[in-house]
């Protein structure tokens, strides 16, 4: 059996990793990152054969915070500078036109980059220990930690049980706790005048509409090689149905037999409409607990050899649309 990769809690040892061109997965608040430097062309090909993931769907660069945002970028849009003032460090992915040396492999080709700095402090230590006078503003190439097209890992362990096997023994996972907000950042992309959301996340668009004008979402679709924009995505093995009204609801008791293995992910108070005998996944008190467990909900339905996830949807509001997008996606 191959070695599984160590664990770590040490910020300094994750550093010297990644100096050395290794993977590390790292904590974030929103989900685990599979991280390698940014500027390590051989790190940077690794996460792809890692992931499993096609060359040509880019990846953000995290970054120590707003004064590394020029030696990633050129021609920064003044909205971009206005977001990164208000939400960084934090769930807020810019995405701005690319500095020369940014390479084709982390943007997928694309003229622009996406840029993040992480509130997580452990993943802002290890971008403090790699900061040196031959590497001012390191980047760290950073995909969610799970294969293509999988669940998002919102712990430690789950980075083992998605990566264990496709790392290698001398990769790192840097443990930081459970994840705090628990599904991915926003994607903007900024423009002079307006922002478009490319992918809802942590920072939700009234958060977004206090600082910069929020471009119609329609302009949203045409956004090219999002994998998050993928149809199916975000998908555990048990099918999902994603329910948005009472009438779906009926819809799907009636459809799934009493033999069928049922999981339910709802609102604590959603949860006396689903029936007895479906097993609780995650029954959360608040739109902002869900965003936390539902990613864990869908790898224990997998985990229990459960069939079919019921998710009855939370309110479309605030980081109750990010929830809604991600398990409409799981469900496709
Ligand atoms: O919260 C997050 O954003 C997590 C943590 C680890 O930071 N990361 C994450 O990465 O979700 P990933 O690779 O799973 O999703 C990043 C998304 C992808 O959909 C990718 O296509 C998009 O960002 N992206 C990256 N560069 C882009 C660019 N230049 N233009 C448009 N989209 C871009
Ligand atoms: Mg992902």
């Amino acid at each position: 059996m191959a070695p599984l990769p160590r664990f770590t809690d040490s910020p300094a040892l994750a550093a010297e990793a990644l100096r050395a061109d290794g993977l590390v997965a790292l904590p974030t608040e929103t989900v685990y990152g599979l991280g390698g430097l940014a500027s390590s062309p051989a790190a940077v090909a690794r996460i792809f054969a890692t992931k499993g993931r096609p060359a040509t769907h880019p990846v953000i660069v995290h970054v120590r915070d707003s004064t590394a945002v020029d030696a990633w970028a050129k021609d920064v849009p003044d909205t971009a500078r206005l977001l990164v003032d208000a939400f960084w460090p934090g769930p807020l992915t810019i995405v701005v036109p690319r500095a020369d040396h940014v390479s084709d492999a982390i943007t997928g080709g694309q003229p622009t980059v996406a840029l993040r700095a992480p509130s997580h402090p452990m993943f802002a230590a290890v971008l403090t220990e790699l900061t040196s006078e031959t590497l001012p503003a390191p980047g760290i190439a950073a995909p969610s930690a799970n294969r293509f097209g999988q669940v998002s890992p919102t712990t430690a362990a789950h980075v083992s049980d998605e990566l264990g096997t496709h790392l290698r023994a001398d990769d790192l996972i840097l443990d930081g706790g459970e994840c705090a907000v628990g599904v991915e950042s926003t994607i903007v992309i900024c423009r002079e005048r307006d922002v478009v959301i490319a992918r809802s996340g942590g920072v939700t668009e009234a958060q977004l509409r206090e600082v910069v004008p929020v471009a119609d979402s329609a302009a949203t679709r045409s956004t090219p090689r999002v994998p998050g924009s993928l149809a199916s995505h975000y998908a555990p093995t048990a099918q999902v149905r994603f329910v948005t009204s009472n009438a779906e609801l009926s819809a799907v008791r009636d459809e799934l037999s009493l033999n069928a293995d049922v999981g339910v992910v709802c609102l604590a108070c959603d949860s006396p409409a689903a029936p007895g005998h479906w097993i609780r996944l995650a029954t959360p008190a608040s739109v902002e607990q869900y965003a936390r467990e539902v990613y864990a909900a869908l790898r224990r339905a997998d985990e229990l050899g459960l069939t079919h996830v019921v998710a009855l949807a939370p309110p479309d509001t605030g980081i109750g649309t990010a929830i809604r997008d991600r398990l409409q996606r799981a469900s496709s």
